[in-house]
């Protein structure tokens, strides 16, 4: 049996909303990985430390008995935070970074920013105090088609801030296009990115060729395959600026399979599963450790984990369902399997 062992891996951008969803995919997590970047769009938003610390103990709540696991929290970043709140932040060892959603961009994102250069004196702050700023990297206008909304953010918006402050750590989270990649392989060594399973496994043809699968939408929404490909090169480059985040977001199924469906995708019952293949099929398995387990543990100044976890190459069929949870890859087969 062909097998794969490496680092345990960290889980650089998450999202396990709380309550029943919590309970049901925070154990799916845990089994894989070691820590996790957990991201604060709840409803309300995470916009305080104090809130994120009550929101890290309902997660330490549902880590399973005898599973080491930590979570590594972040503050949802709005025009009203204070530079009050961002020194609280620095000071506070369970906050890992503040993330910006542009306003309306993504699920749950109204409180986010709707003017991105009114916010300067904030990453200033950030800058000041070393704190990464974690970027869904889309524009909003209505008039912007949604296949270009990275590329016109990053023009717009990234290149002013990356000059402006030369010295602020930024992940441009979950890239999905060529652009995205060319920009942060150009940028300086503060600019990291990370990538998801779905944009190096899928382009746009899964969500919308032979019928609408509405659990291959997510945001950024999928590209066209020559993105994929930029993907896949820059994921298997051993390049530590890119590195793993599986935006691995849940969505109860009747919210999906509507007729205005949200956007995310649940990858974190096999998200390592899902990175193997997509790396066993650019020949790169060998580049699979950097990308998991260390690239974003030194990005984040974090021990590298020193336990491992092995894959078996072994054929199995993904789940109808995780509780009322439709996860990618539904009813198909997986070639590697966690042991
Ligand atoms: C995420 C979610 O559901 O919270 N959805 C998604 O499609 N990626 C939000 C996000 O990361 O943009
Ligand atoms: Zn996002
Ligand atoms: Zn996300």
């Amino acid at each position: 049996m062909k097998t794969l062992t490496i680092t345990r891996p960290d889980d650089c951008h998450l999202h396990v909303r709380n309550g029943a969803i919590l309970k049901t995919v925070l154990p799916h997590t845990a089994r894989q990985f070691a820590r996790a970047i957990i991201m604060p769009n709840l409803k309300p938003p995470v916009t305080t430390v104090a809130q994120a610390l009550a929101y890290r103990n309902e997660i330490l709540q549902v880590i399973p008995e005898g599973v080491n696991f930590t979570p590594l929290m972040t503050l949802y970043l709005t025009a009203a935070t204070t530079l009050e709140e961002i020194k609280r932040a620095a000071e506070c060892e369970h906050v890992y970074a503040f993330k910006l959603y542009p306003a309306g961009a993504t699920t749950n994102s109204d409180a986010g920013v709707a003017d991105v250069t009114k916010i300067y004196p904030l990453l200033a702050a950030l800058e000041k105090y070393d704190l990464p700023l974690l970027i869904h990297g889309e524009v909003t206008d209505e008039d912007c088609d949604i296949f270009d909304r990275e590329r016109v953010f990053i023009e717009r918006y990234l290149i002013n801030i990356v000059e402006n402050f030369p010295a602020l750590r930024i992940v441009l989270e979950h890239a999905t296009t060529k652009d995205a990649v060319e920009f942060v392989n150009s940028a300086n060594d503060k600019i990291a990115a990370t990538i998801t399973p779905q944009h190096l496994l899928f382009n746009r043809n899964a969500i919308l060729a032979g019928g609408i699968k509405p659990h291959y939408y997510c945001l950024p929404i999928l590209k066209r395959e020559a993105h994929r490909q930029t993907l896949i090169n820059a994921a298997t480059s051993g390049n530590p600026k890119f590195f793993l985040g599986t935006d691995s977001a849940p969505h109860l199924t009747h919210l999906k399979e509507n007729a205005c469906g949200c956007a995310g995708c649940y990858s974190a019952f096999a998200a390592l599963e899902l990175y193997a293949q997509a790396f066993e099929q650019a020949n790169a398995l060998d580049k699979l450790e950097g990308f998991a387990s260390f690239y974003g543990a030194d990005f984040y100044g974090l021990p590298r984990n020193v336990e491992t976890v092995t894959l078996e190459k072994t054929n199995w069929t993904v789940s109808a369902s995780y509780d009322e949870i439709t996860p990618l890859k539904t009813g198909e087969l997986l070639c590697w399997k966690m042991i």
